[in-house]
């Protein structure tokens, strides 16, 4: 994996207390629900504090030349999708007082700009966003603090098509592809939806099984997206 370049500040006076480590929160929570909004505000709240944000965003991988010819069935939901090495090495770095320069991902092209870094100084507070930063124990273990940020997944969605087509490039389908098929408001509590999903599923089935019994018949079932 690419290095996270360190710059680190000169060495304080020898008078000076040894410095604290940094104070670290993670935020996680699903595509959209407002975890870098939430990030920000509690930045601007602690303006007398030295604050820093890193989004797990920036860790993404390029994608290769043949993952980028089918960029369609790519996962960018899967904990594999992110360098997460590339991610702990920085995080060590800014714990033990050193500034360090982060990798830019550019959506539009799923790709890091290879030429730009984000410089990230020393701070007192360390706030880590991502949707999957409580997925790795090395990346959780480094946090003092997590935060979970909880929205409607169907308001996650609408903003996520808002934001994914004015800012990063996308069309409404391709934004809809890459989502749930079906969102269940309020779990299992939700019998209408889960009788309504059960009954698709056995349609769905039957389907199945009439395309093992006749594949000629069910080549036209398909074409038509019964
Ligand atoms: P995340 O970091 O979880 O992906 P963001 O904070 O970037 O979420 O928010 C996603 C989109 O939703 C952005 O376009 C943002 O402006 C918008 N947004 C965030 N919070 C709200 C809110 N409370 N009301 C309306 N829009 C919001
Ligand atoms: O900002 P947010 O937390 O929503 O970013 C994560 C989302 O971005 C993921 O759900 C992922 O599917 C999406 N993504 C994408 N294209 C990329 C990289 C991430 O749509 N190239």
């Amino acid at each position: 994996s690419a290095t996270c370049n360190g710059a680190a500040d000169a060495p304080s006076g020898l008078a000076s207390p040894a410095p604290r480590q940094p104070f670290v929160i993670g935020v996680c929570g699903g595509t959209a629900s407002g975890k870098t909004t939430v990030c920000d505000m509690i930045i601007q709240q602690l303006h007398d504090h030295r604050v820093v944000l890193v989004n797990q965003d920036s860790f993404y991988r390029g994608l290769t030349e043949e993952e980028s010819e089918h960029v369609e069935e790519y996962n960018f939901d899967h904990p594999d999708a992110f360098d997460t090495d590339q991610l702990l090495e920085c995080m060590g770095k800014l714990k033990s007082g050193q500034s360090v320069n982060i990798p830019i991902y550019d959506f539009k092209n799923h790709r890091r700009c290879s030429e730009s870094f984000r410089k990230v100084n020393v701070s007192d507070v360390i706030i880590l966003e991502g949707i999957l930063v409580f997925h790795d124990q090395r990346v959780r273990d480094l946090m003092d603090m997590k935060i979970f940020v909880d929205t409607d997944a169907d308001i996650r969605l609408a903003r996520r098509i808002r934001r994914d087509t004015v800012e990063r490039g996308r069309d409404v389908l391709s934004v809809l592809e890459q989502y749930a098929d079906v969102i269940i408001p309020r779990g299992g509590d939700n019998h209408v939806a889960i009788d309504l999903i059960a009954q698709h599923i056995r349609t769905k089935l039957g389907q199945h099984d009439l395309c093992k019994l006749y594949p000629n018949v069910c080549v036209v079932q398909t074409t038509f997206q019964i």
